[in-house]
């Protein structure tokens, strides 16, 4: 199977996300365009969807994956960023270095353990080793535990385990993946990469 990839610029993209966001039920707080665009306005980022047929009208092409990866610098201004900085400081190294944040994404369910977030990831690691990252982190829940069970698969290492201490369920758990030359070598899936407007 080819895996059908659509890659968005900015404003575009952060509607877009925001649409398909509608359709993740199980995810009360969903992010708005302007939280992404606000987010992402001043950093290096990627937005990634991948589209698939509708099972009852094949003829028809819908969203069914989505994925955002931005830039972390080792110095950043927003609350949230600097926050989570702070948090991977003895568990990522940053100077000398470049970081990708894997911040959100998700496939909807008619969808899921059919390959399309493999495909998004495999692109997004591909474009971040072209583009001279290091290292990809991501931050998930205990409770999250399709997204634990891909990363898992995806070979995500954990590097940092906060515990929740009123519900373990919220605690968060936090992985990275060296982005080497190797990596990118191993991939699997076969993808077409169209750039929307
Ligand atoms: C996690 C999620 C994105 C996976 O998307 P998906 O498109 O179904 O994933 P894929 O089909 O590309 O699967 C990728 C790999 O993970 C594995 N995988 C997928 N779901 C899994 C699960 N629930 N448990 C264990 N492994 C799983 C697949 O077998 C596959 O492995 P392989 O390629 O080595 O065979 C999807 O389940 C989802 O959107 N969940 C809700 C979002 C979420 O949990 N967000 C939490 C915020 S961090």
């Amino acid at each position: 199977m080819e895996y059908l990839i659509k890659q968005y610029p900015l404003d575009t993209g952060a509607l877009e996300i925001q649409y398909i966001e509608e359709y993740f039920g199980e995810f009360p707080r969903k992010k708005t365009a302007q939280e992404i665009i606000t987010r992402l306005r001043d950093r290096e980022s990627l937005i990634l969807m991948a589209e698939a047929p509708l099972p009852d009208d094949p003829g028809l092409v819908v969203p069914v994956s989505y994925k955002i990866v931005h830039e972390l610098r080792e110095r950043e201004a927003e609350p949230k960023l600097a926050d989570l900085v702070a948090r991977l400081r003895n568990a990522v190294r940053f100077e000398d270095r470049k970081v990708l944040y894997s911040w959100i994404g998700g496939t909807r369910r008619d969808w899921r353990g059919q390959g399309h977030f493999r495909a998004l990831t495999e692109e997004s690691e591909a474009w971040a080793h072209a583009s001279g990252y290091h290292e990809v982190v991501v931050k998930t829940k205990n409770r999250f535990y399709d997204m634990r069970g891909t990363l898992d698969q995806l070979e995500f290492n954990v590097i940092k385990y906060e515990v929740n201490p009123i519900d373990n369920r919220e605690s968060k758990v936090y992985l990275s993946k060296q982005l080497t030359s190797d990596v990118v070598r191993a991939h699997t899936s076969r993808r077409s990469v169209v750039y929307a407007d």
